[in-house]
């Protein structure tokens, strides 16, 4: 019996050193390198410092769709463009979402440079609008905003050390609705007529919200093409995280600790845990969770669908996101039924009906709350990766 049992044992030894082995636990992570607040202190030129800190913000997919050229002619100032190789057509047909995301950079960018001495002049589209038609060429060549420091004394922002922290909880939330201070500080970050931040926590807008969530979920996970365009990207381990360094991993859904180890190494072994499915189910539930756990939702609506008032959704989500941490309260966007691919329609129209109506654009829809547990960091690029000649 004593020799069934240890063999027993050490055969389940085996098969956890084994998954930890295959999971790469022991491999150093350096995809996680650009969190650490030393990271941007290893480069000399100012601009390249607060690149590396634009490439802490949230952006779609995971994509980092990031290109910087640094003026050959001004060492103060750099241009900002979408990067159009990697762009999530399939989801994010018009791009909207890749434009939120290069405002989310540059807000990261702005709120750096007051920490660390350099006002940020950022101009949007400096050298004009994007040809709507020729789209991908227009973000090879059109900049999205050409930013100019100017030295000036530090001045500590109080946002600046949230940056340092993961953007997106997708855990469970605490129960405990916001506080009406905690709404209004929230509400009243933003100081641009064309844009405006809601939060919800009554329950028949909890309800709504909810449900469009939930439906919107259900929709995605149908739509072969954008549920291929996420499974593409998914890093099953340690090697593929730092060889790739974008893209999602398990530990994004809240997975830690040994825990961590185990799932990585069974969906390498077994790849079809996250595949066709497998995904779309474990993807309704995941939403179904959230929502279930989920006090409030703050939504960004701007008056027009611009350009411009996409970029400034984004500099607007990034504040939000800050200010959200320094309350305690952390976010995790649900965007699929802002989403305007054909099979989305019905939600779309819904949901833009009951919370903009007159025209604007929801650019965003997330849930807020207290965090049960704490969100790991997500994976980032080197920052010179981002870093383009002219
Ligand atoms: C425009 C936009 C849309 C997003 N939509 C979702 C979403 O629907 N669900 C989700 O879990 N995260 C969403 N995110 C969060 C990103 O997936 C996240 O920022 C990225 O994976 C990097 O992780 P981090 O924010 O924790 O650093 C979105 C982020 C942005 C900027």
């Amino acid at each position: 019996m004593f020799i069934l049992l240890s063999s027993l044992g050490a055969l389940v030894l085996i098969v956890f050193a084994s998954l930890f082995i295959i999971s790469g636990v022991f491999e150093k992570p350096k995809y996680l390198e650009p969190w650490d607040k030393t990271y941007e202190q290893k480069f000399d030129d100012p601009r390249i410092r607060l690149v590396a800190c634009g490439l802490l913000a949230a952006n779609g997919h995971n994509m980092q769709p990031w290109k910087v050229k640094l003026d050959k002619r001004n060492p103060m100032a750099f241009y900002l463009y979408a990067d159009s190789d990697r762009i999530t057509d399939k989801v994010d047909p018009d791009s909207r979402q890749m434009m939120i995301t290069q405002g989310t950079f540059l807000e990261y960018v702005k709120i750096a440079g007051e920490e660390t001495g350099y006002q940020t002049a950022i101009k949007l589209f400096p050298e004009g609008l994007y040809n709507e038609k020729s789209l991908v060429e227009s973000m090879k060549n059109k900049p999205v905003a050409k930013v100019t420091l100017t030295k000036e004394k530090p001045q500590s922002n109080p946002l600046y050390a949230s940056i340092f922290l993961p953007d997106t909880n997708r855990s469970a939330y605490q129960p405990t609705k916001l506080t009406t201070g905690q709404i209004n500080q929230l509400e009243h970050i933003n100081g641009d007529a064309k844009l405006s931040v809601e939060i919800y926590q009554d329950k028949k807008n909890m309800d709504k919200l909810s449900d469009y969530a939930i439906k919107a979920a259900v929709i995605e996970a149908g739509v072969n093409r954008v549920m291929k365009e996420s499974e593409i990207i998914f890093r099953a381990n340690e090697y593929q995280k730092n060889k790739y360094r974008y893209g999602f991993s398990v530990d994004g859904q809240g997975t830690t600790g040994i825990m961590l180890g185990i799932k990585q190494g069974l969906v390498t072994l077994f790849p079809s845990l996250n595949k066709g499915k497998a995904a779309s189910d474990l993807f309704i539930q995941s939403t179904r969770a959230s929502v279930d756990s989920t006090p409030a939702y703050a939504l960004i609506i701007s008056k027009d669908n611009s350009r411009s008032s996409q970029v400034k959704s984004g500099m607007l989500y990034s504040k939000l996101i800050l200010t959200a941490q320094k309350l305690g309260i952390v976010m995790q966007p649900l965007s699929q039924s802002l989403e305007e691919y054909p099979e989305m329609k019905d939600p779309y129209n819904h949901i833009h009906h009951d919370y903009a109506p007159g025209g604007g654009t929801i650019q965003m829809l997330v849930r807020l709350g207290k965090p049960i547990k704490k969100a790991s960091q997500s994976m980032r690029r080197d920052v010179m990766d981002l870093i383009i000649s002219e």
